[in-house]
């Protein structure tokens, strides 16, 4: 295993705190994320460009369930997902027909993919986990078609005392008794989900050669979603 590949691993592992029960976690909060809100989101600006058979590329796939649904919504579809952390590979099962899984570190992917290739591609949750997202931004304008979409999805920055409310509570956060290791675990998360704001998402797809053409905030402005096309 490469040094690059133990690091994210590693860096993972403390990131999702307990491997095995945030993949689970991924699967049970799988249809709050992809909801109705969502699937007409793709399909206002995803479907259009999708071919008879398209090839739809999900980043960070974690336990796959986003690539079931593609295969299921897009008979003759291929969905490929890219994906690092062992128990998220371990959680997919075996994948139906139309779904692949390529294990590879987003850090600096090297898809087996042909140039041009690819219809659309999508990154739901995941940019904030890199630590440094250019290299697969660069991947992914290579491997789309020209015209081809990227949809992302993710946190971006906002106060404080929102994550607080949202995420744990300021009963907790204030509590003289609450335990250091526990206070740490929520700033540490609180910066890692903070790591870009919208503009900075804009100016990366931007300087990675995608035209930006939907740019909105999600839940109290926590989270965008951003849909750039491939110049
Ligand atoms: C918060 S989960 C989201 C999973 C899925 N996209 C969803 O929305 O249900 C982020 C996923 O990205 C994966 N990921 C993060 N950094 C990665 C990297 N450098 N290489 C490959 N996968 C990575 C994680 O292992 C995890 O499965």
């Amino acid at each position: 295993m490469s040094e690059m590949l133990e690091r994210t691993q590693a860096m993972l592992a403390k990131h999702h705190r307990h491997g095995e029960n945030f993949a689970q976690l991924m699967k049970d909060t799988f249809a709050g994320r992809f909801n109705e809100e969502f699937w007409v989101a793709w399909g206002k600006w995803i479907e259009p460009v999708l071919s008879v058979s398209p090839m739809v590329l999900d980043l960070g796939s974690g336990p796959g369930l986003f690539l079931r649904a593609l295969a299921e919504r897009y008979p003759g579809a291929r969905a490929i997902g890219v994906e690092c952390a062992p128990y998220m590979l371990e959680a997919m099962g075996t994948l139906p027909p139309g779904c692949e899984v390529i294990p590879a570190d987003l850090h600096d992917p090297h898809l087996p993919l042909a140039d041009n290739s690819v219809d659309a591609a999508i990154a739901s949750v995941v940019l904030h986990e890199l630590n440094q997202p250019v290299r697969v931004l660069r991947e992914v304008r290579r491997c789309l078609k020209q015209g081809g979409r990227f949809y992302v999805l993710d946190w971006v920055r906002a106060p404080l005392d929102l994550y607080v409310r949202n995420e744990t509570s300021e009963q907790k956060v204030f509590d003289p008794a609450t335990p250091l290791d526990e206070l740490e675990d929520i700033f540490t998360h609180f910066i890692e989900h903070n790591r870009f704001s919208r503009d900075d998402l804009v100016y990366l797809l931007e300087c990675s050669g995608f035209a930006v053409l939907d740019n909105t905030p999600l839940r109290e402005g926590q989270f965008a979603r951003l849909v750039a096309e491939k110049k």
